[in-house]
């Protein structure tokens, strides 16, 4: 209860953010983004009367989930990180309405954002669920906001090691994220078998930098400082996010999601050293637990991917492939034939440079066109290396996704 009180403060609380698009203030109301006094965030949202998994209608198009766990697919799926995001002028209509965090919480509108880019994009092989990967360090107490033109801050980062007193180390999750379980059944329900439903997760080493730098870091140096002067509760405030993270993403699956991507989108900030002692084993740890749950609550077990950017030092990527993971996802650091030759029976995610969709059309096809050389076209997800920003043109995203479809699938033909 006192952890409640310490973060909670004295309940909801109004804030002005300026919205630097239109440059008009917008009052926004925030404060229920962290457990209420009984413990439960979003209680009083809309809830889904959530359809069980054997309800759902059989999936038309599984080259996503073929492609992840090495089978044979007739082109390279592709689908994008961030594709429900700002760049969508549709998404920046719904958020002038709502705060972040509301949205997430709201199931339909959750849902709807959500479908945004299948709806515009219906070749799209896939869909990913909208929401964050902060909302774990909201259900253990912490409060987070997101600020227009700076991204998500947490007022009461964590400072000492006695802090992680005051955090819900074990909270109950469908009291703190049955919303998200929510949004998942709702976006399974509502995608009524045309693509698979991705649930994705962050990764303790990440999610522990947030918490300690509350917010984005350049060089994480409260985090790291952790790492160095605090090893001991730096483990235990990574087991704890292990424990949680295996709950939430087995919950996922049983709302609704057919492939799980962990989210270590701060690997790359630890040398080797520190990535094998701090974040390695946490991720592999994850996807073996995650399995063994599934295979024993009898749920489907479902691909895994990794995503641990700026992690393609030598031996990295071996490492990763060794795990319970079924694919690694790439950032464009990495030239794809290296990758390839590095991973050549793992399937592999990425990586097209997000910056690549500032070019022209013709050029997006042409780097299309050397990524799927690279990689071929089996055992391959096409994305890009990184989420979409908010300046990129929805058409040149359409083009990169036209470009996978028709380059891969020709590369197939030929080859028959
Ligand atoms: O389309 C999708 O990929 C699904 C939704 C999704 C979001 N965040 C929505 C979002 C996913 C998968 C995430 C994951 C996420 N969130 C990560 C891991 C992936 C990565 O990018 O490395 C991280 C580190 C976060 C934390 C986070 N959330 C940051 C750093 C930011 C600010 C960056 C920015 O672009 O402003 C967010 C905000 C956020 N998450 C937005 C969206 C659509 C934009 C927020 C807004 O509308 O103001």
């Amino acid at each position: 209860m006192e952890a409640l009180l310490f973060f909670a403060g004295a309940g909801a609380a109004l804030i002005l953010t300026s919205n630097h698009e239109t440059g008009k203030s917008d009052k926004k109301t925030y404060g229920e983004n962290r457990p209420d006094a009984h413990g439960n965030i979003a209680a009083n949202r809309k809830k889904v009367q959530r359809v069980p998994l054997k309800e759902f209608p059989p999936l038309l198009n599984d080259r996503l989930l073929k492609a992840a766990v090495g089978e044979p697919t007739d082109r390279t799926p592709v689908w994008m990180m961030r594709q429900a995001g700002r760049y969508l002028p549709e998404f920046r209509e719904l958020r002038k309405k709502a705060d972040f965090f509301n949205m997430c919480q709201e199931p339909e509108l959750a849902c709807q954002v959500s479908l945004q880019p299948l709806e515009r994009f219906p070749t799209l092989d896939a869909v990913i669920v909208f929401s964050d990967i902060l909302v774990i360090p909201q259900a253990m107490g912490m409060e987070v906001i997101m600020v227009a033109g700076k991204g998500p801050v947490f007022p009461n980062p964590l400072k000492l090691p006695t802090d992680l007193e005051k955090l819900v180390m074990k909270p109950e999750l469908e009291k703190t994220l049955g919303y998200v379980f929510d949004v998942v059944n709702l976006v399974r329900q509502k995608v009524n078998g045309r693509v698979p439903v991705i649930g994705f997760s962050g990764a303790p080493f990440t999610l522990m930098g947030y918490m300690i730098e509350g917010g984005g870091s350049k060089t994480l140096s409260n985090a790291k400082r952790w790492l160095l002067n605090h090893p001991v509760e730096s483990h235990r405030l990574l087991q704890a996010l292990t424990d949680i993270i295996v709950e939430y993403t087995v919950r996922k699956v049983e709302a609704g999601a057919q492939l799980l991507q962990i989210f270590e989108s701060n690997g790359g900030d630890l040398g080797p050293e520190q990535y094998y002692e701090f974040s390695y084993p946490y991720l592999a740890q994850i996807a073996r637990r995650v399995k063994e749950e599934l295979k024993k609550k009898k749920l489907p077990v479902v691909p895994m991917t990794v995503f641990a950017r700026g992690v393609n030092f030598e031996g990295a990527l071996e490492k990763l492939a060794a795990t319970e993971f079924d694919a690694v996802s790439l950032d464009w650091c990495i030239d794809p034939t290296v990758a390839r030759n590095r991973l050549k029976n793992t399937s592999i995610q990425g990586n097209l440079d997000p910056c690549t969709l500032y070019a022209s059309p013709g050029r997006i096809r042409q780097e299309v066109g050397k990524m799927l050389n690279g990689f071929g076209t089996q055992n391959y997800i096409a994305n890009l290396g990184h989420g979409m920003h908010p300046d990129h043109d929805p058409e040149h995203a359409h083009a990169f996704i036209k470009a996978v479809q028709e380059l891969s699938l020709e590369m197939n033909q030929n080859k028959k």
